[in-house]
């Protein structure tokens, strides 16, 4: 890729114009579609699958899209479970796209191939985000660089912005540095982020050592203002932050109105942890903006996606500002991996990978995540 096109990509991310529609009109910025609840692993931290229900039918995923863009979403992430298990994934990115979303998905990345990279390339997949906790697997979690480190040279090529998601917890926490190092030493823009608690309020495993969180979360601001890839923004690091310090942070969650969720069972979801009965196709940008509100659950909502969309909507400049200003540091390292021969980029690595993935496109296009924008092919 082409260094100008690649200084681009660093600024794409937020489609600035774009969302700012978004940040003007009552209507969705974003839906992330359960097009499955089941998924081939079991992390111990999560409540977001169930093997004993069956994939929901492809028109029935097809219908509950439609209505979703019917709305004026501009983007859509597929979740799940784990979307990879959906016999019809492909084709659900090739709709979403012909509808004109902005589209991406979140995958543990154990059923990726070469051919199903291209295929979802081809559809017209723009993000993929990879979640990858450790270095190694464990009992809580199985998403380790052990198995996704030598899948990363598929997305040489690609034109899908690849990003590395983690998330810390005891047991990710003495490889969460590692997991970070990893993806940034390839020109992954890469995130780890601090464990939620499931619908109840409940903390399915143990979330570690405040004050090495705290550390941790510092030294992650340093290092974005200091213009390297990490995946989320300032205002979502210090967010985290103030969870740990049990600080009140003054915000309206934008969640159900915003962005919102769709189960695979097609039912209304203000979030992935806050449900409603109502159905997808009753629901009206009356209900969405009825959910323009303060809600009773913010305080220590870990519901990243939601504070971040919430954040933008409520501070555009404050939060835009920044994270230009942090993209614009980006570009000299950008030219110098796009400067540097193949052979020395191997020496970037920190961790021992024997057959991983150098830089890579995929890594280097400033990849917007699940709370930011990617281009449209149609306006809504
Ligand atoms: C529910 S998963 C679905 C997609 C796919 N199966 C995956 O793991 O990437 C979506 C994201 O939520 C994260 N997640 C699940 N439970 C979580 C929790 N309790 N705290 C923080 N992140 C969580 C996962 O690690 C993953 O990055
Ligand atoms: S892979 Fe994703 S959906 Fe499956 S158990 Fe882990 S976090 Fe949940
Ligand atoms: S505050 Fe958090 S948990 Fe509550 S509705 Fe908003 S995003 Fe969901």
């Amino acid at each position: 890729m082409k260094l100008l096109d690649k200084i681009g990509r660093e600024f794409s991310g937020y489609n600035i114009l774009e969302s700012g529609k978004r940040l003007l009109d009552r209507k969705p910025l974003q839906c992330s579609l359960y097009v499955t609840d089941r998924c081939n692993l079991d992390c111990a931290y999560c409540t977001e699958y169930d093997n004993s229900r069956p994939h929901p039918s492809l028109d029935d995923l097809k219908k509950w899209i439609r209505k979703i863009r019917e709305l004026g979403t501009m983007r859509i992430a597929l979740v799940g479970g784990e979307p990879l298990v959906h016999p019809n994934i492909v084709e659900l990115v090739r709709y979403c796209r012909e509808l004109g979303f902005a589209t991406s998905l979140t995958t543990n990345g154990f059923l990726l191939t070469r051919k199903l990279i291209a295929e979802l390339e081809d559809a017209g997949l723009q993000v993929m985000q990879i979640s990858v906790d450790r270095m190694t697997p464990s009992p809580i979690t199985k998403k380790s660089f052990k198995t996704i480190l030598p899948k990363l040279d598929y997305f040489r090529d690609s034109k899908i912005s690849l990003h590395i998601t983690g998330v810390i917890c005891a047991d990710t926490l003495p490889e969460s540095q590692a997991v970070l190092e990893t993806g940034l030493s390839r020109g992954i823009p890469t995130e780890v982020r601090l464990v939620h608690a499931d619908p109840l309020n409940r903390f399915r495993v143990d979330r570690g050592s405040r004050d090495e969180l705290e550390r941790f979360i510092d030294s992650m601001i340093e290092r974005k203002r200091r213009g390297e890839k990490i995946h989320t923004s300032e205002a979502i690091l210090n967010y985290q932050r103030s969870l740990l310090q049990d600080e009140h942070v003054e915000w309206t969650c934008m969640a159900g109105y915003k962005l919102f969720f769709v189960s695979a069972q097609g039912k209304f979801w203000i979030c992935s942890m806050v449900h409603t009965d109502k159905h997808i196709m009753d629901v009206t940008l009356d209900d969405l903006y009825a959910n323009y509100r303060k809600k009773s659950c913010q305080k220590g909502c870990g519901v990243y996606c939601a504070v971040s969309a919430s954040l933008l909507v409520e501070k555009p400049a404050q939060v835009l500002g920044k994270e230009i200003i942090a993209r614009a540091k980006r570009i000299p390292s950008t030219m110098r991996h796009s400067l540097t021969p193949n052979t020395d980029k191997a020496t970037h690595g920190t961790v021992t990978n024997p057959d991983g993935a150098r830089e890579m496109n995929g890594g280097t296009k400033g990849s917007p995540s699940a709370d930011d924008g990617v281009t449209l092919r149609q306006g809504v």
